[in-house]
């Protein structure tokens, strides 16, 4: 995997609560997708999440939960690095260097942090450097492609940004990676049509029960004034690629009757839910550890091959 011709995919997600099919369509899929052609990393960011999780027996759940979700949803830790940013220190030494590299009127820009802001968060040193922590993550292992949501696009914007820094200050290292934005899944909607986030209470899980399914569906809020239901249809969509006919015949038999078309996405939704329910039965904390173990050693392999050109050009190397 380290002298591999394949380009590099890697993406991360933060353990701050229950993944949703949003993070799903959004960053896992197209990553899960990717592992028969490209070399695969996925990261739990734990750093990350500490910008707003302070509970510590609720990010150690959080952490062993979002492990079970990658196994479970199918990614194969023998095929890809899985591992988590805490167990590997070059992240967060990467992470200062850039921070010393970019200025606080550039970070002051970051809408993910705006937006968090606004929303009442603390606005602790953290989450104001997130950036750079994640430029870090994405560098240390030569990333080609990022795969994310819209709202991460900035992020890696801010990533090149600091990598042509890096690479005008001190001569070329770092790679310039691209992010990847599914068009088709865009922003996946929560059930009051705001962009479905596990901070906004308008999920549907990735793991949920039936009767949980069917409630967060039946609460989906439907505009009359369209000539489909919307939110219900973008949903819809995500789980019939391949069958856009049966879709469009769906909604066009059924004009106007919100009930019946959420049923059929309830449907929908549960026979795909079922089988990665079953599976996530069956993994152990102990099959957890021993995963995060074995993906942290693959993962230091690269990252500490980096750190150690990036401490002779800055210069601590002595
Ligand atoms: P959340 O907003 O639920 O806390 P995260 O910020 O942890 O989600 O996002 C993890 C990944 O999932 C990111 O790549 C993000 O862009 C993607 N993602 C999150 N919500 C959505 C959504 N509603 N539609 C598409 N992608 C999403
Ligand atoms: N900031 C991302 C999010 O909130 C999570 C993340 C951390 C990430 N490090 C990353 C995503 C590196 C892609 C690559 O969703």
């Amino acid at each position: 995997m380290k002298n591999s011709k394949k380009l590099r995919a890697l993406t991360g997600l933060q353990p701050t609560g229950n993944l949703h099919i949003g993070n799903y369509f959004g960053s896992m899929k197209p990553l899960l997708d990717m592992t028969k052609d490209h070399d695969v990393v996925l990261m739990v960011a734990d750093y990350h999440a500490l910008t707003s999780v302070k509970d510590r027996d609720i990010l150690r759940k959080n952490i062993l939960n979002i492990v079970r979700d990658y196994l479970a949803v199918g990614f194969d830790p023998k095929q890809i690095i899985l591992f988590r940013q805490s167990d590997n220190p070059d992240h967060v030494e990467l992470g200062w260097i850039f921070n010393c590299l970019v200025t606080i009127p550039f970070l002051m820009q970051a809408h993910a942090y705006k937006d968090k802001i606004a929303k009442n968060l603390e606005p602790n040193a953290g989450l104001f450097t997130y950036p750079m922590l994640m430029a870090s993550d994405i560098v240390l292992y030569n990333t080609d492609i990022v795969p994310v949501g819209e709202d991460q696009r900035q992020h890696i914007e801010y990533t090149r940004e600091v990598v042509n820094k890096f690479n005008g200050n001190y001569g070329e290292l770092f790679k310039t990676p691209k992010e990847m934005i599914m068009k088709t899944v865009g922003v996946v909607p929560g059930t009051d049509g705001q962009k479905m986030s596990k901070s906004y209470n308008n999920t549907i899980p990735l793991f949920s029960e039936r009767d949980e399914i069917q409630k967060a569906v039946m609460s989906i809020v439907t505009d009359s004034s369209g000539d489909k239901p919307e939110n219900v249809y973008a949903i819809h969509k995500l789980f019939m690629t391949g069958r856009e006919q049966e879709l469009e015949r769906l909604y066009e038999e059924n004009h106007g009757r919100y009930k019946i078309l959420k049923e059929a996405l309830v449907e929908e939704i549960d026979s795909f839910i079922t089988p990665l329910r079953a599976k996530r039965k069956d993994i152990s904390d102990a099959l957890i550890h021993e995963v995060l173990e074995d993906g942290v050693e693959k993962a230091k392999e690269v990252s500490n091959e980096t750190m150690q050109k990036v401490r002779k050009m800055i210069g601590i190397s002595i």
